[in-house]
């Protein structure tokens, strides 16, 4: 079986940290979208490390890892990251896998991602800038390159020849590369020639060859489902498809070969980049948030926003998703307020209410409603099962649980690998 993890709300749920949870009961991970856009932190035995592209099971010697065919593949960044690696002696020869129809970001890709970017001024998307947008765009138009193009004498001429193509569109939006272009080029081909080393396969028979095998397959998303390309608060959303279905055709599996499907969302929301937010704060209360959950971006480090947990969006998500088993994460962060506010529903302009995701969320003012609960006020590091946890959190717990209609599993109380309450006790 296939079990997918992903985010439910605006990426950055702590889902990397869940993978490395989860992977010692896996055989393969794997990445099935996204690319250097995500960035999924992991802390142990003292360490905090963030992976971009890399699969989040790599720290975890038995699983394979595989980055899908579904994945858009920065080979500058995929060196950088192999490097930043180095000192936990990893045998990642062994263990690491491409997908040869994985997307190749070109440096051209990211500085029309950044002009794109400048043209639209104030709606801009509030991209990362890593190329993701212009990649997915050339995958789609039929005309990019993929990992398995670096094998080929051509590669050089295919490259100039979609290279030549985006100079033109640079060109017309302005913007100079000509200072900056070369020094990336070589960095880019030092960085293919890099890759080469690794094992680059036909990802889609080495999981499903798995599967065959009677082994687990973890389907480790990225960003989270408010971002998918199809069901997000589009245009402000990545170019993937951020759900349970992209983990099908990123990585080449059919759909009922999909098991459990894990939901993972903070006990509040956030987002990085532009576009709306129903629930967010824009005062003291979010600022303080922001600061108690370290809220700044893996991979840009820009300020995170922050707001409470809103259950039209959640439930929005776990529909699309078909999620089976629910993951809370940062509930800690939470324990310095007085009071938690969790959205029920919003209100429309015209003062009727809804409890659905509307279509035009960019462009109406919805007023969330809120059900507020008391806070528990309680350090959780102690805590080990859901029995123990003070009765505040615990009636938290089965309000959720109640409204979204499905089992939470587990919560997560700290960035640790072991900062986990379960259900029940793990013997
Ligand atoms: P991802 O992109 O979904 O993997 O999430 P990120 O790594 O971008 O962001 C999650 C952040 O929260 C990271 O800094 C994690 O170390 C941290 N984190 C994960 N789980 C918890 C938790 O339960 N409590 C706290 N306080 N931090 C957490
Ligand atoms: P992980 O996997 C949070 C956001 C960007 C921007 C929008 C489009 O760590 O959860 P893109 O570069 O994809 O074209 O940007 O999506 N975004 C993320 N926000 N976590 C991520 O990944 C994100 N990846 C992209 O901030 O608003
Ligand atoms: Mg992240």
């Amino acid at each position: 079986m296939v079990d997918v993890l992903l985010g439910l709300q605006w990426g950055d749920e702590g889902k990397g940290k869940i993978v490395d949870v989860l992977a010692p009961q896996y055989q393969v991970v794997a990445r099935f979208q996204g690319g250097p856009n995500a960035g999924h932190t992991l802390e142990f035995d003292g360490f905090k490390h963030v992976l971009h592209q890399i699969p989040s099971g790599i720290f975890r010697a038995e699983a394979k890892n595989i980055i899908g065919n579904g994945v858009v593949l920065d080979p500058i960044v995929f060196k950088r990251e192999i490097d930043g690696l180095a000192k936990y002696n990893l045998d990642l020869g062994q263990n690491l896998f491409i997908s040869k129809k994985a997307s190749i970001i070109l440096p051209t890709h990211r500085l029309l991602d950044a002009a794109y970017e400048q043209a639209k001024g104030a709606a801009k998307i509030g991209s990362t800038l890593r190329g993701i947008g212009p990649t997915y765009q050339d995958k789609v138009a039929r005309q990019g390159l993929r990992v398995g193009d670096v094998l080929s004498p051509n590669f050089r001429q295919k490259y100039t020849t979609l290279v030549t193509a985006h100079k033109v569109t640079l060109d017309h939006h302005g913007f100079d590369y000509a200072s900056t272009l070369p020094q990336l080029e070589e960095e880019f081909f030092a960085a293919v020639d890099f890759m080469k080393q690794f094992r680059l396969v036909d990802s889609e028979y080495e999981v499903n060859n798995a599967l065959k095998a009677g082994q687990k397959v973890l389907a480790e998303g990225a960003q989270g489902s408010l971002l998918d390309i199809d069901f997000g608060s589009y245009p402000f959303v990545t170019s993937s498809s951020t759900m349970a279905a992209g983990a099908c055709t990123g990585l080449g599996v059919a759909p009922r070969q999909i098991g459990e499907v894990y939901g993972i969302f903070k006990a509040y929301c956030t987002r990085v980049g532009s576009g709306p937010f129903p629930t967010e704060l824009l005062d003291e209360e979010g600022e303080r948030m922001r600061q108690e959950g370290r809220e700044f971006g893996s991979t840009t480090g820009r300020p995170r926003r922050c707001g409470w947990l809103d259950l039209p969006a959640l439930k929005y998500a776990i529909m699309i998703n078909g999620v089976t088993q629910l993951i809370m994460m940062k509930v800690d962060v939470l324990n310095i307020f007085e009071t938690i506010k969790v959205c029920t529903h919003y209100q429309l302009p015209d003062g009727s209410t809804t409890e659905q995701f509307p279509y035009d969320l960019c462009d109406t003012d919805v007023t969330p409603v809120y059900k507020e609960f008391k806070g528990w006020h309680t350090a959780l590091d102690n805590f080990r099962t859901f029995d123990e946890v003070p009765a505040e959190l615990a009636a938290y717990i089965d309000f959720l649980e109640a409204e979204l209609n499905l089992p939470i599993s587990f919560i997560s109380t700290g960035p640790d690998r072991q900062a986990v309450i379960h259900r029940e006790a793990v013997v």
